[in-house]
């Protein structure tokens, strides 16, 4: 095959990243059939209904629109990994639980069992690429696996890390500050690049194609989540201060931000960060560097998963002492359960942390969210507890003692906070983790309000 033409893309995978990633590349390549295909047959159906497994603004009209003309979604198929001219490979990839470098280490198996069956039933020529966030030098790993076998097939394999946030993903991939592409060395290896590269450039500058060697690649996509992660830790420490002397985080943010060498963006204090990610991503980088013998490097960039955990453990001692040093039977509305907004995705969502926390305080926990009150469900089924869903913000909120913030969703901001406030136990406490709604005003109704990072407005 030319590595020009590329007309049929596979992506394996139809998660968080498979699924609006394909969505993008068909919307923006009628010529390109696309199918994406995953293990998990009620995932599939559900990206086959009216109702798909992953919320994101922008996705239900785009997938509409290309869904059964050049966008399928499959159960995986031998078949379809042999008419595939390029095959994504979006599989899971976490923390490893078991054995040598658990708790630390990425998860390769999802990786390894795609990468047996490619070798099984693809085609020689075909163009594997890595979406996944795996550790450095996977792809050369992969590869030595896609070439075990006895029939000479001939694969290059890519990296090429998806950048995306969880809840901007459709604007995001509409409009990439940079797409990543990693190749192997060699001819073969740079016609491969080339070939996903031109899938790209059909809507993506040229400019902000990048292409560079596969361990480059690779690590960029760790490090970038690291930097990430790694100033929301720096302001959480900074909220810290600030509620021991009396400043102000979001001032300071707001100071710092305006410095052209700092920027404003990941500077807002709050309960902490989420998401499959960022700590996954951390504790892989940090284990990296371990097996490296970079025994300070590991312990700076696992630091940043301890300031993490330190942050939701300080929020939820300040809500009981608060509360006068006991939350047991009392109501406490949790509004948001989602780690960030505008995603249903509960994976290692701060609230769960606060939520168990709670619980184990023996507090009476309501959760609300306006899209991931099911995955709440899910994640909280093997909980011990008073715990409750309710969809209704303002039912949540009726009795409760204490009325605590853990996603900045929209709505979170239009509330009829005087409703809430007179349907409350008083004392009336508000937690606000995302110092999302107004201090003053929110004293005034009447609550006691303790935002994240600055002073307490008390009515007591
Ligand atoms: N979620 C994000 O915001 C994000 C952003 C950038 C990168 N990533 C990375 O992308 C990868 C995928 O993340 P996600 O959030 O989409 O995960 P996900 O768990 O939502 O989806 C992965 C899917 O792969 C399926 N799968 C596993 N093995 C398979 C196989 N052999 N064939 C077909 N399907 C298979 C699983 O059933 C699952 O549905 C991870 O490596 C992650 O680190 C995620």
């Amino acid at each position: 095959m030319s590595h020009k033409d590329v007309k049929e893309i596979l992506c394996l995978g139809a998660g968080y990243v498979g699924g609006p990633t394909m969505a993008v590349i068909a919307e923006k390549c009628h010529d390109i059939n696309v199918t994406v295909v995953d293990l998990n047959e009620d995932r599939i159906k559900a990206w086959n209904s009216d109702s798909l497994p992953v919320y994101e603004p922008g996705l239900d009209e785009m997938v509409k629109g290309r869904r059964g003309k050049n966008l399928h979604f499959k159960v995986a198929s031998s078949e379809l990994l042999a008419s595939a001219d390029m095959i994504f490979v979006s599989v899971n990839t976490p923390t490893k639980m078991y054995g040598q470098g658990a708790g630390r280490a990425a998860d390769l198996r999802f990786w390894e069992l795609a990468a047996r069956d490619i070798l099984k039933h693809a085609k020689s020529g075909t163009i594997i690429v890595e979406k996944s966030t795996v550790p450095v030098k996977t792809a050369e790993a992969i590869s030595r696996i896609l070439h075990s076998g006895t029939e000479g097939k001939q694969f290059s394999v890519l990296s090429n890390p998806e950048f995306l946030a969880e809840g901007t993903a459709i604007k995001d991939l509409l409009n990439p500050d940079r797409v990543l592409i990693g190749n192997e060395p060699g001819e073969e290896g740079k016609a491969a690049g080339e070939a996903l590269a031109n899938v790209y450039r059909r809507w993506v500058p040229t400019d902000r194609v990048l292409l560079t060697n596969v361990w480059s690649s690779e690590l960029s996509k760790l490090v970038a989540n690291a930097f990430l992660a790694q100033r929301v830790s720096s302001i959480n420490s900074v909220s810290a201060i600030c509620e021991a002397t009396g400043a102000d985080v979001s001032e300071i943010s707001r100071a710092i931000g305006m410095d052209s060498r700092i920027g404003p963006k990941f500077l807002q204090a709050g309960v902490g960060f989420g998401g499959s990610c960022f700590k996954k991503d951390i504790l892989n980088l940090s284990y990296i560097c371990e097996t490296f013998g970079l025994s300070e490097v590991a312990a700076y960039w696992r630091s940043v998963v301890d300031m993490n955990d330190y942050q939701m453990e300080r929020f939820v001692k300040r809500i009981v002492e608060a509360q006068f040093n006991t939350v047991a039977g009392k109501k406490q509305a949790l509004l948001g359960f989602a780690f960030k907004p505008d995603t249903n995705d509960t994976r290692e969502t701060p609230a769960l942390t606060v939520t168990r926390k709670l619980l184990e305080e023996k507090a009476k926990v309501v959760i609300h969210d306006p899209e991931a009150l099911e995955n709440a469900k899910w994640d909280l089924k093997d909980e011990q507890g008073d715990i409750s869903y309710e969809p209704d913000v303002y039912k949540a909120c009726e009795g409760a003692h204490s009325v605590i913030i853990l996603t900045h969703w929209q709505e979170y901001r239009e509330l009829d906070y005087e409703r809430i406030f007179s349907a409350m136990e008083k004392p009336a406490f508000l937690f606000d983790g995302r110092l999302w709604l107004n201090p003053e005003k929110m004293h005034k109704i009447g609550f006691n309000y303790l935002g994240i990072g600055s002073s307490e407005l008390m009515h007591i």
